[in-house]
């Protein structure tokens, strides 16, 4: 499986505070099925230079991860580097945007705030994202209070939505994941861990109740759909850093 939306590098966000909690993330992702994580911290771009660092704090973090991941006799899913941007204003004014995308793909995972009061903006800010040869990612698509707004604004736009894997739990989520099948957008699951908690990887679980409920599309929400999206960026020798 693929996850692109984690919260599993240490000392940067509301994710695990040490590495040694990241460590044990990941490796029960890896238990799970996961094979392929993107690292997509939050950040939030109020100031010019949040951009620059937020990408010297990542590389900080990562770098100890790596280095306790290297320690550690255990398996882990391979680790590409993002974000999750929260979108409250028109953040297309910031030059360095690229540098939040999952790595060398166009592909970057965008928040939005998940009660405030609907804002028609919203999907200029994607489309002005898009054009700028953007692909945008709708983070846990189902955890909005106005989704089923946000789908009929967003209709038609070149996005990809990301579903939480703790939706697939409950019927009503079930519900809402078979609604957000009949749009014409691409759809992936991801598990949006934060610790070994509350906020814990359940992917394996979702995997499960969506092969039963959706069996013909369980396998491309997990991973075949994520796969292609990344394949095209990461050929030649960087393939091996995706294929699992
Ligand atoms: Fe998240």
């Amino acid at each position: 499986m693929i996850d692109l939306h984690t919260h599993v590098l240490p000392g940067i966000d509301d994710g695990p505070k040490k590495a040694e909690e990241s460590i044990r993330m990941l490796a029960d992702a890896y238990k799970q099925g996961v094979r392929l994580c993107g690292a997509t911290p939050h950040v939030v771009l109020h100031q010019e230079d949040a951009i620059a660092h937020f990408i010297k704090k990542r590389q900080e973090s990562y770098r100890a991860l790596s280095a306790e991941m290297e320690k550690a006799s255990l398996s882990f899913p391979k680790l590409i580097l993002g974000a999750e941007v929260f979108l409250d204003h028109d953040i297309t004014r910031h030059d360095a945007l690229k540098a939040l995308c999952l790595e060398e793909t166009p592909y970057i995972l965008v928040e939005f705030p998940l009660s405030a009061p609907y804002n028609p903006y919203w999907s200029e800010w994607l489309h002005s994202l898009i054009v700028r040869g953007f692909r945008p990612i709708v983070a846990h698509i189902d955890r909005y209070l106005h989704a089923e707004k946000m789908l009929s604004d967003f209709h038609g736009l070149a996005i990809t939505y990301q579903i939480n894997a703790a939706r697939f739990r409950s019927f009503s989520g079930r519900r809402f994941v078979g609604r957000l099948l009949s749009e014409a957008a691409p759809c992936i699951v991801g598990s949006d861990m934060h610790n070994m908690a509350v906020r814990n990887c359940d992917i394996q679980i979702a995997f499960t109740k969506a092969n039963k409920k959706f069996p013909k599309k369980a396998e491309a929400l997990f991973s075949g759909t994520a796969m292609q999206m990344l394949k095209p960026y990461f050929g030649g020798e960087k393939y091996d850093k995706i294929a699992y």
